[in-house]
């Protein structure tokens, strides 16, 4: 028998496509536009999209792969399902520490991915005004300065950005946000599109075309290439059981590793997209590719501000960006959520009230980092800084390690094949070696060298 009989508590997708398109949406987020432009220009360009593409193949898609598959087996919210499939398979309870980190990186992640998304309101107000229009790049970034030394702007859009999420996740699964990514996805990608065209055009296209794709490794430390890996765990929303939770609600008879390779295809190219839109500007007008975080912010403004029709489209743009973010930030609480409701015995709506509040608390430190707090450093980063680092490069390579341990090594063959349900032998072999083998290994290795560990272990 394919599948099983497990059905969710907290309901199902209505088909398919919805589960594509809400896993992409939850994929598709600031990581793409806002995340991987600015970490690939502060760690080289090249070496660093290269490093980040070769973790995107042999250790995000099957994490991804493998991380449906638990969700829908489990049926319940990772805590819990992790605690059933460790059952069946006898292993220990305490694979259920999976679904706690998971749980607690998805709190610490939208702390302050609530804050970045705020920017993003922002500058839907800002460009509708017409704050950029013919402004220079100092001008741009005078704009962006600004906005982070004030920590009254920073909170007000953050806890709007927070009520946003909890909205649509106390209304569960298939209100409103089903309707929401169905046609959000693809105007942000037509948008996108809209601003490639106009990097090519701007003069130093082949310029940035380079800076991207031909690899200097003299420009890559062990620090950036754990920057990379950790980044395709997290523009893939993977290792602390979002995907796990959208799994849950996928229909037992559709085919699991196709739906995944759709998912990892679009988030990889809209990465690459806005990469291709970015850098041009960059250096068509002077700018440092590592300008850290705000590098979007200053970059598109000043690309709208130039291009006829600009306010609409720059205004448009931004509003997409809130929505690509928003898409994103439901399935990092989704997981807490579902947890409360199933063990706590709570409704949806008070455990999106008492999730929302704690994540909005948290975010606090996060706008302060960028003013009031911003000398306050522990390791020699802020508290964002610091947030950022422990999950997108420990905590989610750690889960995502645990789920290839888990799924390649302690499930048994005939859970795995029943969940697949493949008629293609090969591919499931090479996924189930993948897992086993290279996935634990690549996270390792890479923890290791970065650590400077792997160098005195071979020398
Ligand atoms: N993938 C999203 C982005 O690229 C962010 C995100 C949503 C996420 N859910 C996640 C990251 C779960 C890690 C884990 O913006």
């Amino acid at each position: 028998m394919a599948g099983n009989s497990r059905s969710s508590i907290h309901g199902q997708w209505s088909s398919r496509w919805v589960f594509v398109l809400a896993a992409t949406g939850s994929a598709v987020g600031l990581g793409n536009i806002w995340k991987f432009p600015y970490i690939a220009g502060e760690n080289g360009g090249g070496a660093f999209v290269l490093v980040y593409l070769i973790c995107i193949a042999v250790v995000g898609l099957p994490v991804m792969i493998a991380e449906v598959m638990l969700g829908r087996r489990g049926r319940q919210s990772p805590i819990n399902t992790m605690k059933s499939l460790s059952q069946e398979a006898g292993a220990s309870p305490l694979w259920q520490l999976l679904g706690w980190s998971g749980v607690l990186a998805g709190f610490l992640i939208l702390s302050y991915y609530s804050v970045i998304a705020g920017w993003a309101i922002n500058y839907v107000l800002e460009m509708g005004a017409g704050t950029f229009s013919g402004s220079s790049a100092g001008q741009v970034k005078a704009v962006f300065d600004e906005l982070l030394a004030d920590p009254l702007k920073l909170t007000l859009w953050h806890t709007l950005f927070i009520i946003a999420t909890m909205v649509v996740v106390a209304r569960g699964v298939r209100g409103g946000l089903e309707k929401a990514v169905t046609f959000l996805m693809p105007a942000l990608f037509m948008l996108l599109i809209i601003l490639l065209g106009y990097a090519m055009n701007s003069g130093a296209f082949m310029q940035g075309l380079a800076f991207l794709f031909t690899p200097d490794f003299s420009a890559i430390t062990g620090k950036g290439v754990l920057i990379a890996m950790g980044h395709a765990f997290f523009t893939l929303s993977l290792g602390m059981g979002a995907i796990m939770i959208y799994g849950s609600y996928m229909r037992s008879e559709d085919s699991i590793a196709r739906t995944a390779i759709m998912i990892v295809a679009a988030d990889t190219v809209v990465a690459l997209v806005a990469g291709m839109a970015i850098f041009p500007i960059v250096f068509a007008n002077g700018l440092e590719p590592g300008a850290g975080p705000g590098l979007v912010f200053q970059t598109l403004p000043l690309a709208f501000g130039a291009m006829p029709g600009g306010l609409l489209f720059g205004t448009l743009f931004f509003i997409l960006l809130f929505f690509a973010a928003w898409s994103s930030s439901i399935s990092l609480i989704e997981p807490a959520v579902t947890w409360l409701v199933e063990n706590r015995n709570m409704k949806r709506v008070s455990a999106s009230i008492v999730c929302g509040i704690a994540t909005w608390a948290l975010g606090m430190g996060t706008v302060l980092s960028f003013n009031l707090w911003a000398e306050v450093k522990l390791f020699d980063m802020t508290f964002f800084d610091l947030l950022d680092f422990l999950t997108a490069n420990i905590m989610l390579p750690l889960g995502g390690l645990f789920v290839a341990v888990f799924v390649g090594w302690i499930m048994s063959r005939q859970s795995k094949a029943d969940e697949m349900a493949t008629k293609h032998l090969f591919a499931f072999r090479a996924w189930n070696f993948l897992l086993k083998y290279i996935t634990p290994l690549a996270v390792v290795v890479i923890f290791l060298q970065s650590t400077g560990l792997l160098a005195k272990i071979t020398a």
